[in-house]
């Protein structure tokens, strides 16, 4: 009989995470490595957050605390919601976690049976079906397209609820291809979801502070409020205020749900780290302004990054409207032939041959469900960009 459990055969270690570690390990052995592979903001956390957190170990801030966050932050998270959203919660209605993965995972190990169906939209974030199949479910994959700009229609929503569909989980702005889906864009998705009233949506907000070219940030139950209560709003202070390492993410939906998300947290890791807890709350009473300048660097990169790989023959790439993420094609690249004779055959390929030939990191569209394209995070510094660009930009003019 094997030791190891027999669900962990069906799934993998991130592999974002697998190519970030092979980078710091190359970068550790003296190599000038670029590691555009990373999903986090290259900003330090503001300082008001910091001094948050310092006063509260001064305090004492440093036992357990409730197990689905204290009072103090989830008010502000209800404070939130109400002035970023218009959405009505009460506390009950949320559960604070260890990071927007926990959130996920709980809500996912709370609600899976077997047979269930959880429909993911590719390109999705690498966890979303891994977490699915340890949780004993079956991911059920929706395709998009560039031209659509990532993001999917409701004929091909449609096309893939069964009475088995549990989740659609919804990600935008999207992590990896950057796409935003408009308020109107969420609407005829939301009219789909009407006439299924079996399925809940996770909707992954992650991303919701960055939104280029004035795109004013949407989710579903926000556009049509008759799917609030089949709803879980999964969202935290990672990507927003540069707290990546701090470990807070906040779910908000049917109280049902969050009651026994808190149950399964309560047996597994119990309340999330009291002083980031209170660092969490100055990000979101405090000062608003860090969120805004940090928006408008990230477009100014992106708007960068897109010109420059559009430079590169064999490279196509569509200017996304949100997260710190660009999502190209490097179709026109696959089937040449490396200086050392090797053919690339595929976006692994592509990768694996940017990394050893220009150093630079970045990951193959394949590990998030769409093959030929890979991911850039452009969370990093413009020199970083520049070079990094210019780096891929000769590394493509040696394949022949
Ligand atoms: C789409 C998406 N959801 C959730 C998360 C998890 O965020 P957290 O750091 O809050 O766990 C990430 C982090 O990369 C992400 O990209």
């Amino acid at each position: 009989m094997s030791f190891l459990a027999a669900s962990l055969s069906k799934i993998k270690p991130s592999p974002t995470i697998a190519i970030s570690m092979k980078a710091a390990e190359l970068k550790a052995s003296g190599k000038d490595i670029i590691s555009l592979s990373m999903g986090e903001p290259d900003y330090d956390t503001p300082i008001n957050i910091k001094q948050a957190a310092i006063l509260a170990i001064n305090n004492g801030d440093t036992k357990y605390t409730a197990v689905d966050g204290t009072a103090a932050l989830k008010k502000a998270v209800i404070n939130k919601f109400k002035r970023e959203n218009n959405l009505e919660y009460k506390p009950s209605e949320i559960c604070v976690s260890t990071g927007a993965k926990q959130v996920i995972y709980n809500a996912l190990v709370a609600s899976i049976n077997p047979l269930d169906e959880v429909i993911i939209p590719a390109p999705y974030w690498v966890s979303y079906p891994d977490m699915v199949l340890l949780c004993g479910g079956t991911p059920v994959t929706v395709e998009s397209s560039s031209e659509n700009n990532f993001k999917i229609t409701a004929a091909a929503l449609e096309e893939k609820i069964t009475t088995k569909t549990k989740w659609l989980i919804l990600n935008s702005p999207s992590n990896p291809s950057g796409a935003c889906y408009s308020a109107a864009e969420l609407n005829e998705l939301a009219q789909v979801l009407l006439r299924h009233p079996h399925v809940h949506i996770m909707a992954d907000d992650i991303y919701e502070h960055l939104t280029f070219d004035n795109l004013k940030f949407a989710t579903i139950a926000e556009v049509e409020p008759k799917l609030k209560d089949r709803t879980l709003i999964v969202n935290g202070v990672s990507k927003s205020y540069a707290m990546t390492g701090w470990r807070i993410g906040y779910g908000a939906g049917p109280e049902k749900l969050i009651k026994a998300m808190s149950m399964i947290q309560s047996q597994s890791t119990s309340s999330p780290c009291s002083i980031s807890q209170a660092a969490a709350v100055e990000a979101l009473n405090g000062p608003q302004n860090y969120i805004h300048e940090s928006k408008a660097v990230f477009q100014a990169r992106r708007d960068m990054v897109v010109k420059m790989l559009n430079n590169i023959a064999g490279i196509e790439c569509n200017t996304p409207n949100g997260a710190f993420y660009v999502f190209p094609s490097c179709k026109g690249l696959l089937g040449k032939k490396t200086p050392e004779g090797k053919i690339i055959e595929n976006d692994s390929d592509f990768v694996s041959y940017l990394l050893e030939e220009s150093l630079v990191a970045a990951v193959q569209g394949s590990a998030f469900g769409t093959p030929n394209c890979f991911r850039i995070s452009y969370a990093a510094s413009e020199d970083f960009l520049q070079n990094a660009m210019q780096r891929i930009a000769a590394a493509c003019a040696k394949l022949k």
